[in-house]
């Protein structure tokens, strides 16, 4: 490298420190500040569904894709720390995670001062945290990236984890003989015909677990090998689609559903429910899965 070539990559990294002493990483990367982005749209919508009391609920995305090597050459701005899980598939990716405590509604408004950067350290088991400030990640990380992992294992186009507290859907949790295996995701999906078109794999169940705990995060990502929603009993529900608007949608048309089932018992009645023969012709004609 000739002496010019080093003093203009020399000043191009000092431009970009200083880029982030003044501002967000977002500024300098506008792929990156959309999805971001897509991600503080949908905390909005989490605060306003009431989904999201206090610091309730979590979002990660996987936003290697949209790193550059400026954004490689980015020095750490906190310590290494532990994951508890070895994660080898997602070594040295990034990934923007909603910080633990931070409230979805302040999010909405300030995505990169209510979570942060956080690429994945070469051995998969530990993070450090690279923009815009050390927000430490959500509590829920272990279960966020025991998934993410396993999408790049296996080869799977999704991005996004979700993980919120929709009222109508908790609710129902409460009741055992709705934890059977599928009698939940039959019921639902019979309440309108969106559901099992907008949410195809139905709503797997995970007992309860101590929150931020690994065998949550083992229980969930076992759920999601059948199922794109996953319900937390007592607790929430765990979404995965391929970008944050799309794990969003498939919550809130199931979260319909239970709210319709529940209006109908509040006016006194059961539901009648679509027919068996309604569904499969709905499966039929929009070539869903069985
Ligand atoms: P965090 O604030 O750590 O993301 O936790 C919120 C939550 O919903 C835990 O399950
Ligand atoms: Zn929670």
């Amino acid at each position: 490298m000739g002496s010019s070539q080093i003093l203009r990559s020399t000043n191009q990294k000092s431009l970009q420190n200083a880029c982030r002493q003044m501002g967000s990483i977002l500024e300098l990367h506008p792929d990156l500040r959309k999805k971001v982005y897509e991600v503080a749209e949908v905390a909005g919508y989490l605060w306003q569904k009431g989904w999201a009391e206090r610091n309730g609920g979590n979002i990660t995305i996987n936003v290697t894709d949209f790193v550059n090597s400026e954004i490689c050459h980015l020095k750490p701005i906190t310590e290494e720390k532990s994951i508890g899980l070895v994660l080898p598939a997602i070594k040295g990716q990034y990934f923007y995670c909603k910080g633990t405590g931070k409230r979805m509604r302040d999010l909405a408004k300030n995505p990169m001062e209510n979570g942060s950067i956080i690429r994945i350290s070469d051995d998969g088991a530990h993070y450090v945290i690279v923009a815009d400030y050390p927000v430490q990640p959500t509590s829920e990380l272990p279960s966020h990236l025991l998934v993410h992992n396993w999408f790049i294992e296996s080869g799977s186009p999704y991005r996004a984890t979700l993980h919120t507290h929709p009222i109508d859907l908790i609710a129902m949790s409460h009741h055992g003989p709705f934890l059977l295996k599928d009698v939940l995701t039959e019921l639902l999906w019979s309440m309108i015909p969106e559901t099992k078109a907008f949410c195809p794999k139905g709503l797997g169940i995970v007992p309860y677990c101590l929150p931020s705990s690994k065998e949550l995060a083992e229980a969930t990502l076992k759920e999601l090998e059948d199922y794109d929603v996953v319900m937390w009993e007592k607790h929430g529900v765990f979404a995965i689609d391929t970008d944050i608007i799309n794990a969003f949608d498939q919550v809130d048309v199931l979260n319909k559903s239970a709210q319709i089932y529940i209006s109908a018992k509040n006016m006194g009645f059961s539901p009648s429910g679509m027919s068996k023969e309604q569904l499969q012709e709905m499966t039929k004609a929009f070539n869903l899965p069985k």
